[in-house]
């Protein structure tokens, strides 16, 4: 009898703690919801609606990163995985401008669209297009998953929602350093030889650095094809970049020497 009552009474508590983080959970769901309202317009939740009826995406929770042009969000795939979801803001008008030199001469994107929005699909298609290419490579990138007007999904590197370290935010020991540093020239060279792709904004921003230490490569939007006119000053300007941030902590690295293993290994 006395345990009937004390069972009753933990299913209530049960109910009431299942009631509450629902309520939670709701509540959290619906600022997500709102803020992605404010955020993008009628087209782009669509798409994104469209891409969790379609099981693609299970779904999209936190914010991770908030840029000028591009949100990023954690989320989850279809299988269960983490992902991470991309979308371009359709409203900058600076956007095109700036972005038009990538966009010419590649031959695999011949037509130009002068309509903003569809200026923007052609940006993440094409980001896309570099990531699954260097990914096909062997480069050390996000898996990418699917890719929908301006909306990129792939492989969230993180863990729990938690997100790897960007290479600026850590403080590496220098034997770590080293080895971040050769596996950077070993996905250039990656790129370079089998993709035939430079990947055009290479720094401390966009390299993510797993334990062990396992470096990844992301953000491909400003990538291009070996033959395009702006290939060999990007890459130039790439390997700059590092070299610079290594050399400060004490990795001294040859840019000229670099370039050679880059391109010949
Ligand atoms: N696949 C990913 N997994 C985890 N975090 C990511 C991933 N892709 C991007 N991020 C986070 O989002 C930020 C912005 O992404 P990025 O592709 O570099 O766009 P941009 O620099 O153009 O804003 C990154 O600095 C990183 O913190
Ligand atoms: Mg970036």
């Amino acid at each position: 009898m006395v345990r009937d009552v004390d069972d009753v009474e933990k299913r209530l508590r049960l109910r009431e703690f299942r009631k509450e983080r629902m309520q939670r959970y709701l509540e959290k769901r619906s600022e997500l919801d709102e803020s992605l309202e404010e955020v993008f317009d009628q087209r782009t939740l669509l798409a994104l609606y469209d891409l969790l009826n379609t099981g693609k995406l299970r779904e999209v929770m936190g914010v991770i990163s908030a840029g000028k042009e591009s949100r990023v969000y954690h989320g989850v795939a279809g299988d269960g995985s983490e992902t991470a979801v991309k979308i371009y803001l359709t409203s900058s008008a600076e956007f095109r401008r700036n972005r038009l030199q990538y966009v010419v001469d590649d031959p695999r994107f011949k037509s130009i669209p002068r309509d903003f929005r569809k200026f923007v699909y052609l940006w993440a298609k094409r980001e896309f297009a570099n990531l699954v290419d260097v990914y096909n490579a062997g480069v050390s990138v996000p898996k990418p998953i699917v890719q929908k007007e301006n909306i990129l999904v792939m492989q969230f590197l993180g863990e729990n929602g938690v997100r790897y370290p960007l290479l600026v935010e850590e403080d590496f020991e220098l034997d770590e350093l080293r080895m971040i540093w050769e596996q950077l020239v070993d996905n250039m060279a990656k790129m370079y030889r089998k993709a035939s792709i430079v990947h055009g904004d290479l720094s401390e921003y966009n390299v993510v650095v797993a334990r062990g230490p396992t470096v990844y490569i992301i953000d491909f939007a400003q990538a291009v094809k070996l033959g395009h006119p702006l290939a060999e000053p990007l890459l130039v300007k790439g390997v700059e970049t590092l070299s610079k941030f290594f050399s400060k902590r004490g990795v001294s690295v040859d840019v000229d020497e670099t370039l050679r293993m880059i391109k010949s290994g």
